[in-house]
């Protein structure tokens, strides 16, 4: 509630039984239904989480950038991350997905094997996507790039394992780098093309943590115990039928990064398949997806057909 306006207060929506107030079913279906609103007409938001982000070059990691980078951190991360990057901020409790804990630099969404020090990009890359439904790291697309570099500079100054090497844009900060805003367009392929990619997927055991139609599962405490490189845990394994519930980006590039270098703990990293491509089972990963569309008006609007 916004203090001031007429907007008034819909406690029942909370349970503020365990400290902190959690949302009920309720709160959440109605968030859901919010979040769902116009997209059965044309759903903008998939359509722009499944493209690559343009990496621009980056600029020169100096003090003024630095101070830029500490300004907008201030101002827009740290009530989630916490004011010293370690992930405690005030908001972290309210969240289902704990907001990232910078000092130990270790990330999922990175295009590095697991372990090892993402790429600049990937922070870039994280920061202008956000984490998509589910959870509740906003996109920050609108800022300038050199503010969404600034933030890069900011976050790697929180850990004493990526300080102080600067930045760097992929292709050694040229031009552009790796993916121009296009997508290469893989929703057709065929029907060959589609019964390949579903053999991938049984082949792999996608579906014994993604669900047999990729709908995600939630962790559970019989079940594998999900957590990341980092030790925090992983409460779902995405819902692979919504572009807009996959916190790494839904573009192809995005896909191939998770299938091949996983996210450090609960997504594994897998083998390049025979041939080399994965593009039959992006196709049919793109496939559940449009199954999910095609079904309700929009996925997740409850109510409605
Ligand atoms: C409303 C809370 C919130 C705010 C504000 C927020 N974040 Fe996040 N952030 C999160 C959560 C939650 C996650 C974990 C998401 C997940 O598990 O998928 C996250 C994850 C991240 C990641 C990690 C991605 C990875 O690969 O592990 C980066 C980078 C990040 N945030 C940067 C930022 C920056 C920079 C800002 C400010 C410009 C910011 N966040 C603002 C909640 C927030
Ligand atoms: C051992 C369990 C497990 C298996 C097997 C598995 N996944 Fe995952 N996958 C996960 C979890 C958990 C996540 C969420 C990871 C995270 O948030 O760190 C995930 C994330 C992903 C993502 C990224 C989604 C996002 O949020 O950006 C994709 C794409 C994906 N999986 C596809 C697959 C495919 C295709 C297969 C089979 C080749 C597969 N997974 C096999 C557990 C698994």
């Amino acid at each position: 509630v916004v203090r001031g306006t007429p907007m008034p207060p819909y406690r029942h929506l909370f349970d503020a039984r365990q400290g902190a107030p959690r949302p009920t079913g309720e709160g959440r279906s109605l968030v859901a239904f919010l979040q769902a609103l116009g997209r059965g007409r044309r759903d903008v938001w998939a359509e722009w989480r499944s493209r690559e982000p343009k990496i621009p070059p980056a600029p020169a990691a100096d003090a003024a950038l630095l101070t830029r980078g500490e300004e907008l951190y201030r101002l827009h991360c740290a009530t989630c991350h916490g004011a010293a990057g370690d992930g405690r901020g005030e908001a972290a409790p309210l969240l289902l997905f704990p907001p990232r804990d910078f000092t130990a630099g270790l990330y999922r969404f990175r295009s590095t094997p697991a372990g090892s020090p993402p790429a600049d990009a990937d922070l870039f890359r994280a920061i202008t996507l956000g984490g998509g439904t589910g959870a509740a790291m906003p996109h920050f697309d609108w800022l300038p790039p050199r503010d969404r570099w600034a933030l890069v500079l900011r976050l790697k100054e929180f850990s004493p394992a990526l300080r102080g090497g600067g930045l760097r844009a992929p292709g050694g900060g040229g031009e552009g780098g790796e993916g121009a805003a296009a997508p290469r367009v893989r929703a057709g392929g065929g029907e060959g093309m589609r019964a390949r990619g579903r053999a991938m997927w049984d082949n792999l055991g996608c579906a014994a943590c993604h669900g047999a139609a990729g709908e995600g599962m939630d962790a559970t405490p019989e079940g594998p115990p999900w957590t990341d490189a980092a030790g925090a845990p992983v409460p779902r394994a995405t819902d692979l039928r919504d572009p807009c519930a996959y916190r790494g980006g839904a573009s192809d590039a995005a896909i191939e990064r998770v299938l091949r270098w996983g996210t450090a703990g609960a997504m594994p990293a897998f083998e390049p398949p025979a041939g080399g491509s994965w593009d039959p089972l992006i196709v049919f990963l793109r496939g559940l997806s449009r199954a999910a569309s095609g079904a309700a008006t929009s996925p997740g609007t409850p109510g409605r057909r």
